[in-house]
């Protein structure tokens, strides 16, 4: 049952300066179960909101408003015209996902706020309360004398109640966000990207973050001074922030809250804030696994240039579509297939071409062979961020791989330096980021082209996540994070074994990430580098980390060595009915619980850090009276990820509803299961 919300409106009368004008009235806006608590009020003509849970400040008042280049303060001078309110709770259901249905229940309190001393300026605020976080976003009506917008600055303040533990990554550096998480005391953090998860002294987890990025420009934090964030909008190159035109809207703001880690994996607000889907025939969007030519080349087997080492050849792609027809993989990514690799590519994005194949690589050839054998090509764009060169080239590219039946692309937007190039149209050169609005409004394009031409989308050096599935639910997967190659070639910069123990309850919260797991030949790289794992670690990250396309990411030759542990890799679907978290420390250990979508089966994985551990698993979320057979892939005897990573031990249990399990994980070990039902 919903209970109806609590609104009290309350007029309090400001003291000082501005006695003489009424201060806006408070206005609560509590969430339908009764957890949290929004107040919003306007002091002296600055609007402020408050976040409370049970009573506790979880949010201390923290300010709301826009500041324009030229125009009106939309941050200051303003009062209440109108407020209305709003109560929604309705369920809708994700095509592919972590979680089937998904349900929005919120309560919305809109305001009206116009230029006090009674001039034309407007901006109204929306917000939404859920039992797990609030969201909120401006919008700037039309107004008299507001042409075109140039926002110079947003003034959103996220104001924190105590020098909470944060995990976070910098902003505004040269390898995007391909970084990994420092835990720290939030006054030791700057500039810091978003999502960002804290934890307080009582013990709530929030994260903050952004939905439905469109048109705008990414919202970093910056810490200025105590504890109070404020949103530092990535500018464009000439300074400003977000250029548009009224009426327009801003990004959710969105602060979710649980008592446990768990709670913010299972919180769906994100998506809860972005527009339902746009595309009317899903029929072509399927979420699978696929191998590739890919990670040989990141051993420096193969390359991405042409020449005797070539690993994009019409030979090569075909041993590896022989392969994933063998082995149940619905694709083959194919990295250096087209021209422009060859010299430092990084440098020359403007000479790619996204419709010429090298001259070694058949590309109708494979494409054809591929699909007698229920096996499609994923094709991919490296754009090397010469956003102009590939925007040019972008209709055709997508006409092509429509045309041969490519239903995947991987995009890529690797640079040197920490720019990406946008040329305008008078052919001058300007140096932008990867999270601006220029980039926001590129990444839109190419999800819009690749759904008209029925393509589904993995990108690396991504914009953030915030929720564009719901939306165009092509948009399937994506980096932006540091993933698997690092092993390869990270040197001191390698994926820590605690990396992946943090990446669920930070990166992941934004959506799903084409982490690449799945390596079995773990050590013995070039120049010293291995990955920090186990095999059973690397197995149970496919149930860990939440992507509807999941990499078989080694080599087909080290998976045929191994086909006992590869089962699991078979079995696993990418695309769940629901999801559970059944125990987490961040930065320690965590285990999940994902059902899948297609049959009764469960799946489980459970890693930890550098650390062994015992973790105690209940099955209480199984059928109840039903049996079912747990399949079990654990670290072997005396596995570690240093000194023995390989042994798994796989073993067959009858369980049920009633049962427990005890796993014992390695020092950068894990446990994969699959709980099959009889
Ligand atoms: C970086 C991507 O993350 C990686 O997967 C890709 O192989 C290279 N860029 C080359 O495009
Ligand atoms: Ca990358």
């Amino acid at each position: 049952m919903v209970r109806f919300s609590v609104f009290a409106f309350a007029l309090v009368f400001a003291t000082g300066a501005s006695a003489a004008e009424p201060a806006m009235g408070d206005m609560q806006i509590v969430s339908p179960g009764g957890v949290l608590t929004l107040n919003f009020s306007i002091r002296d003509g600055v609007p402020t909101y408050r976040v409370d849970r049970q009573g506790q400040a979880v949010v201390r008042a923290s300010r709301l408003g826009l500041q324009l280049k030229a125009g009106p303060a939309l941050d200051s001078g303003l009062k209440l015209l109108s407020q209305a309110t709003n109560q929604v709770d309705r369920t809708w259901k994700q095509p592919w996902g972590e979680q089937t249905e998904i349900r929005d229940r919120h309560n919305e309190l809109s305001v009206k706020l116009g230029g006090a001393a009674g001039d034309g300026r407007r901006l109204d605020i929306v917000f939404r309360v859920f039992d797990d976080g609030v969201g909120f976003r401006y919008r700037i009506p039309e107004q008299p004398g507001l042409g075109a917008i140039e926002i110079s600055d947003e003034v959103t303040e996220f104001a924190m109640t105590g020098d909470h533990k944060t995990w976070w990554l910098p902003a505004y550096q040269q390898a995007y966000s391909e970084y990994h998480y420092t835990e720290s005391p939030l006054t030791r953090t700057d500039k810091i990207l978003t999502p960002v998860t804290l934890k307080t002294e009582q013990g709530l987890y929030l994260s903050i973050h952004e939905a439905a990025l469109i048109d705008y420009a990414s919202m970093v934090l910056h810490r200025r001074e105590g504890t109070t964030f404020k949103a530092d909008l990535v500018p464009w190159s000439d300074g400003i922030k977000v250029r548009g035109k009224a009426p327009m809207e801003s990004p959710w703001r969105t602060i979710q809250i649980a008592d446990s880690p768990g709670g913010l994996v299972e919180s769906y607000l994100i998506l809860n804030l972005n527009e339902p889907c746009r595309l009317k025939d899903l029929s072509w969007i399927k979420p699978g696994k696929y191998v590739g030519v890919w990670w040989e080349m990141h051993l420096g087997k193969s390359t991405w240039s042409t020449g005797p080492t070539h690993g994009a050849t019409t030979a090569n792609v075909k041993r590896y579509l022989d392969f994933a027809a063998k082995n149940g993989f619905d694709g083959v990514l194919v990295e250096g297939w087209n021209q422009g690799w060859d010299g430092d590519w990084t440098a020359n994005g403007e000479i790619f071409s996204f419709t010429k194949p090298t001259p070694d690589f058949d590309i109708e050839a494979l494409a054809k062979y591929g699909r007698e054998r229920g096996v499609r090509l994923i094709g991919h764009h490296e754009t090397a961020g010469a956003i102009d060169n590939y925007e040019r080239q972008l209709e055709d590219a997508f006409t092509l791989y429509e045309r041969l039946g490519v239903r995947a692309v991987k995009t890529g937007y690797v640079v040197q330096g920490q720019s990406i190039l946008r040329i305008d149209k008078d052919g001058k050169k300007h140096q932008e980021w990867h999270d601006g609005q220029y980039m926001v409004r590129h990444y839109w394009k190419v999800i819009e082209t690749a759904a008209k031409h029925h393509v589904m989308l993995d990108v690396h050096e991504p914009m953030k996540d915030t929720g564009e599935r719901r939306t165009y639910p092509n948009m399937m997967t994506r980096e932006g994070a540091c993933g698997t190659e690092y092993d390869a070639w990270g040197g001191k910069d390698h994926n820590p074994p605690d990396h992946t123990t943090i990446l669920p309850f930070t990166r992941l919260l934004a959506g799903p990430m084409d982490y690449t797991p799945g390596i079995f030949s773990l050590t013995g790289f070039l120049n010293g580098n291995r990955v920090y794992s186990t095999v059973a670690k690397q197995l149970a990250l496919y149930v860990i980390v939440f992507s509807p396309l999941h990499m078989a990411a080694d080599l087909p030759e080290n998976y045929a060595a191994r086909p006992e542990p590869f089962q699991f890799i078979k079995d696993v679907p990418t695309d769940w009915t629901t999801t559970k978290v059944l125990n987490a420390q961040i930065g320690d250990f965590v285990t999940i619980a994902r059902k899948d979508r297609k049959s009764d089966d469960w799946y489980i994985g459970s890693i930890t850090d550098e650390t062994p551990r015992k973790l105690s698993v209940q099955l209480n979320f199984l059928d109840p009276g039903r049996s079912y057979v747990a399949e079990i892939y654990r670290d072997g005897k005396d596995a570690s990820w240093e000194k023995n990573p390989n042994p798994v031990e796989i073993d067959r249990q009858p369980v049920d509803s009633k049962s427990t399990l005890e796993l014992s994980l390695a020092s950068g070990g894990g446990t994969a299961i699959r709980i099959r039902a009889k």
